[in-house]
């Protein structure tokens, strides 16, 4: 077993380097440094990064730097990108950033030529939405497809529909698309119940094909398209089309592997929009727009492969997370994007960062001795700061937060979008100098409310501003915080690759399904509080 990274003199030198810090305030930080703000700031394809209102100096990021490198990220970033079996607990390769390469790049790992797979799939992708948006694709009954309903959960949904939300500009008014992914089922029942099973299209999208809630959804769809169709089984093959690497469960189900779209085992849930299983965004913008997200994805890609680790703006942030999480003691990290479109990224964000790096043990075993994944939340500004921000302005917790934001708007609505852009600038200056005692008594502010009214600031923040939100910047924005996550991961010594923990749960819920519905009463074997919940629960369903 290898020796915890909390033991070596890197890690040490930064606890001890923390309780420096922990004294310093972000105002004498600038006061003494006038260069800071273009200093500390870094340029990842369209993305602008200034990590200057951060709690940290140079001393800090050298030290940060040099846990890096005995952590091994530099070779660790080759290891990823060269396919090695990176993912212990699964032996499996780590290949998401395959999915974004060019078709003139070389990649062949475990005797497969990655890149000719991925545009080959691409290629079949791009010929199945051309037929959808123009129409060619009919129904069973000869109508065009107006509504596309994609049925997936975790990372078949998550990806899917942010990249849809953020990408509403550029959709096509032909047809528009649904996510169904709860197995509540009033989540297919409200996403359906307005719609024409002549002019729907379902794309059920699981990786395993096996997921108890996308399989029970798409059963259910598959009833409801059919009852509205006359019964018709034929009528299925026009109206499904499924994403997986699991054809033969895909045929089982019913849907003809014709109509499959593939990928591969090397390929995350959390990691897969950029597969097959973003099929509904291509069908949504367009392949053309979809090969410009992925071509987005790939300028970070490079970046974080290549750029040395003082330049490297995925490896700069992993190790502020990890700064503020081993070393400052903060639990949570706010996201706050100021666009609406990305209403669900901080949801995206969960799945990626939570289930990659939620993890307690080591790589070889060993459960850790140090803190590992943040908990990652946040809203959409300005809405946030009608809500929430209170307590990161003067609350008594540390919440580093991102201020995600595009200097041009999608649409132009004249100074509507300046307005907007004059909050994400206020809120990070307001979070890192707040309003002295000074300050507030000078503007004659009764004694006895001059406390309630001080700002403390010294709350840290990353702003990440890009051009405009296009689908190449969207694509370099989810790179981004997958190796910001992979850099946390390397560090912590976790796989961020595997979610055994997401198991238990599944199979509990399929051993419980039948002790809800059987006609006697269960056995009452499980733990007396499961015991009394189901008998209340079978009591108010009148079994
Ligand atoms: O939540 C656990 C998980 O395995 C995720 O990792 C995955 O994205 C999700 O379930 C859905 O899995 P599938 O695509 O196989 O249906």
């Amino acid at each position: 077993m290898g020796a915890q990274i909390s033991r070596s003199s890197e890690w040490q030198a930064l606890t001890a380097h923390a309780e420096k810090i922990r004294h310093s305030h972000l105002r004498d930080l600038f006061a003494g440094d006038a260069g800071r703000g273009e200093r500390l700031s870094a340029q990842a394809g369209d993305l602008y990064v200034d990590y200057s209102k951060h709690l940290v100096t140079d001393e800090t990021l050298g030290l940060l730097r040099a846990l890096a490198g005995k952590a091994g990220l530099t070779g660790r970033i080759a290891a990823m990108f060269s396919g090695e079996h990176i993912n212990r607990s699964e032996d499996r390769a780590v290949l998401h950033t395959a999915l974004r390469l060019p078709r003139d790049a070389d990649l062949v790992v475990d005797g497969q030529d990655v890149v000719a797979d991925v545009h080959q799939v691409l290629d079949r992708m791009a010929a199945f939405s051309e037929r959808v948006r123009s129409g060619e694709w009919r129904g069973h009954t000869g109508e065009r497809i107006r509504t596309v309903v994609n049925i997936g959960i975790g990372g078949s949904d998550l990806g899917p529909v942010m990249a849809y939300e953020a990408l509403k500009s550029y959709k096509t008014d032909e047809l528009t698309c649904r996510f169904v992914s709860n197995i509540d089922p009033t989540d297919l029942y409200d996403k359906t119940r307005d719609l024409d099973p002549a002019t729907t299209l379902f794309v059920i999208v699981s990786k395993t094909f096996s997921t108890q809630e996308t399989l029970t959804n798409a059963t259910e769809a598959r009833n409801w398209l059919l009852a509205g169709l006359g019964g018709d089984a034929a009528a299925v093959a026009k109206h499904f089309v499924a994403v997986s690497t699991n054809a033969s469960r895909v045929a089982d189900f019913g849907i003809d592997t014709d109509n499959m779209f593939g990928f591969w085992d090397w390929v995350g849930g959390r990691y897969s929009l950029p597969s097959a299983v973003g099929l509904s965004v291509m069908v949504a913008i367009g392949p053309e727009r979809f090969r410009e997200l992925l071509s987005g994805y790939h300028t970070v890609d490079e970046h974080f492969r290549t750029a040395p680790l003082e330049s490297n703006v995925p490896a700069t942030l992993g190790l502020l997370n990890v700064w503020y999480n081993d070393f400052l003691g903060a639990q949570t990290h706010a996201v706050l994007p100021y666009s609406q479109y990305l209403h669900r990224f901080a949801a995206y964000l969960q799945q990626l960062t939570m289930e990659s790096n939620g993890k307690s043990v080591t790589l070889d075993g060993t459960p850790v001795d140090h803190q590992t994944g943040e908990i990652f939340w946040g809203e959409p500004g300005t809405n946030g700061q009608h809500a929430f921000y209170q307590l990161i302005h003067q609350g008594t917790k540390l919440i580093p937060a991102d201020f995600i934001g595009f200097s041009r708007p999608n649409h132009d609505t004249g100074s509507m979008h300046d307005l907007f852009m004059s909050n994400f600038f206020a809120q990070t200056a307001a979070l890192a100098f707040g309003r002295t005692r000074e300050q507030v008594e000078a503007e004659g502010v009764a004694a006895d409310v001059v406390p309630h009214k001080v700002m403390p600031g010294n709350h840290p923040t990353t702003t990440i501003i890009a051009p405009e939100l296009t689908p190449a910047t969207l694509g370099q924005l989810v790179a981004l915080y997958e190796h910001i996550t992979f850099t946390c991961g390397v560090i912590w010594d976790i796989n961020p690759f595997d979610q055994w923990g997401v198991e238990l749960g599944k199979v509990m819920a399929n051993q419980l399904a039948p002790l809800l519905t059987q006609d006697e009463a269960p056995a009452g074997d499980q733990d007396s509080s499961t015991n009394a919940l189901i008998a209340r629960y079978r009591a108010q369903r009148g079994r």
